[in-house]
């Protein structure tokens, strides 16, 4: 039976946007490595697959008269933490974002080969085209661009990072005293890749790395995402606020896999999924309602404004929802929103406190055995491969999860009992991909 795949979705003091309000939040993560580490640890005493760290390029990350009411304002740079983390944990898998928006394929390429091998394979990048539009006036731009533009980047940016990838054949580097011959020239290979968007000599001055490429994670819905992902992504975070969205959408990314010469197993979907567990149903309530407490209405109003792409700041939130559209460029989410909104007939204040929790992921609320039932009737029912764990308070949520999900799951024979093999690849059942010169030889050779 296939195994459930966890990644913790880290956050300095958790997804809730009012979680640095709660009384034992860790409220210096921002600034404590200490916490990021602790974070690690338990990630690790769970057996999970990966630890993630989302980013952005911009301090201004909701509507700005509620800036001072968010903790995500100024925190540290997701790359740097998971390269000092290396050190500090062994098993779990080490992925970060980064923009195909603001940084170069080059810069990328070099960064997670290199920190494939320190960490001994356990690097992952997740390629975001940046939804926060505000990053670009940060990056000598005027504007962002718009989502079709940056996601025609991106395509090509994923591209030249595979083919900088491939640049070295494992056993390229001989270091033979005798003839000195530090490597054979025909086991390297320049990319010279010239694009659209970018041109890349090559070949990257880093070699060939224990996964013979990190893992490449795609967290994007929308057509062009979908397409990014099935081409090119090992794993696809997902959103999904019900078994029946989460099923359309594994369906639908599966199914696009073949056209591309790929196995339904080679790419992992992951929707989020937020978990408040107790031992009893009225204490795990009751947790869940601590937080929702602690929401200011204009940080919620503000949060639903960005989330939507409306500005409703201002507004009463005990009205009901306004009738509004769903704006395209801010995200898949949007629409899944309103029309969450239209059905449940929710005021703004039900929104904003629902989406507060989870950020449009998938919510449970319940005892472990509870919680366990839907993961699996999820994990069984073709709506994902695993969970992408997005705990509203670190570190009590996260706790919480590791210790009581956990053992639910590992008793139902759901998820591993102790870590398999050494690398991230290896833990998420992924192939080592092949080098597209070796495959050229192969096929050339038949
Ligand atoms: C789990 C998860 C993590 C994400 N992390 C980031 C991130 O770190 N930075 C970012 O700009 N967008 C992030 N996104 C947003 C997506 O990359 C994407 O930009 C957004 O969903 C809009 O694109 P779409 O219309 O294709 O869905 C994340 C989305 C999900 C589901």
């Amino acid at each position: 039976m296939p195994e459930m795949k966890l990644g913790l979705f880290v956050r300095p003091t958790g997804h809730h946007i009012a979680s640095w309000r709660h009384p034992n939040a860790h409220i210096d993560a921002n600034v404590n490595f200490d916490r990021y580490i602790d974070m690690a640890k338990t990630a690790e005493r769970g057996l999970f697959d990966m630890m993630f760290s989302a980013d952005t390029n911009t301090a201004w990350t909701t509507v700005d008269s509620a800036l001072n009411r968010q903790h995500y304002t100024a925190w540290i740079e997701p790359y740097t933490l998971m390269c000092a983390l290396t050190p500090h944990t062994k098993h779990i898998g080490l992925v970060c974002t980064r923009s195909t928006s603001f940084d170069q394929p080059y810069s990328i390429a070099r960064m997670f080969a290199s920190l494939d091998i320190v960490s001994g394979g356990r690097s992952g990048v997740n390629i975001v085209t940046t939804g926060n539009g505000r990053s670009a006036l940060n990056y000598s731009q005027d504007a962002h661009l718009a989502k079709p533009d940056r996601y025609e980047i991106a395509d090509e940016f994923v591209d030249v990072l595979i083919g900088l990838w491939d640049s070295w054949d494992a056993d390229a580097f001989v270091q033979d005293r005798e003839t000195s011959t530090f490597f054979e020239w025909d086991k390297m290979h320049t990319l010279n890749h010239k694009g659209k968007h970018f041109q890349v000599e090559g070949p990257l001055n880093v070699a060939r790395s224990p996964q013979g490429r990190p893992v490449i994670v795609q967290a994007g819905a929308s057509e062009q995402g979908r397409e990014l992902a099935a081409k090119s992504a090992d794993v696809i975070f997902g959103a999904s606020q019900s078994i029946e969205i989460a099923q359309e959408f594994y369906a639908d990314i599966k199914k696009r896999l073949a056209r591309f010469g790929r196995q339904p197993g080679d790419l992992k979907v992951l929707p989020g999924l937020s978990v408040t567990v107790a031992p009893t149903m009225e204490e795990a309530q009751a947790k869940f309602d601590e937080l929702q407490e602690l929401i200011h209405p204009d940080h919620g109003l503000a949060f639903l404004s960005r989330r939507l792409g409306h500005d409703v700041t201002g507004m009463d939130p005990d009205v009901p929802m306004p009738d509004l559209e769903a704006v395209d460029d801010v995200g898949t989410r949007s629409g899944q929103m309103l029309d969450l909104a239209k059905r449940e007939k929710w005021t703004l204040r039900q929104l904003y406190q629902h989406f507060a929790a989870a950020r449009g992921h998938m919510l449970l609320i319940g005892t472990p055995e509870m919680v366990v039932d839907t993961m699996q009737e999820w994990f069984e029912n073709g709506a994902c491969d695993g969970f992408n764990i997005i705990p509203s308070m670190f570190p009590d949520e996260f706790e919480s999860f590791v210790d009581l999900v956990v053992p639910e799951l590992q008793a139902r024979g759901l998820y591993r009992t102790e870590y398999e093999g050494t690398t991230l690849r290896d833990r998420l059942e992924l192939p080592v991909p092949e080098s597209q010169y070796a495959k050229a030889k192969a096929s050339a050779a038949e």
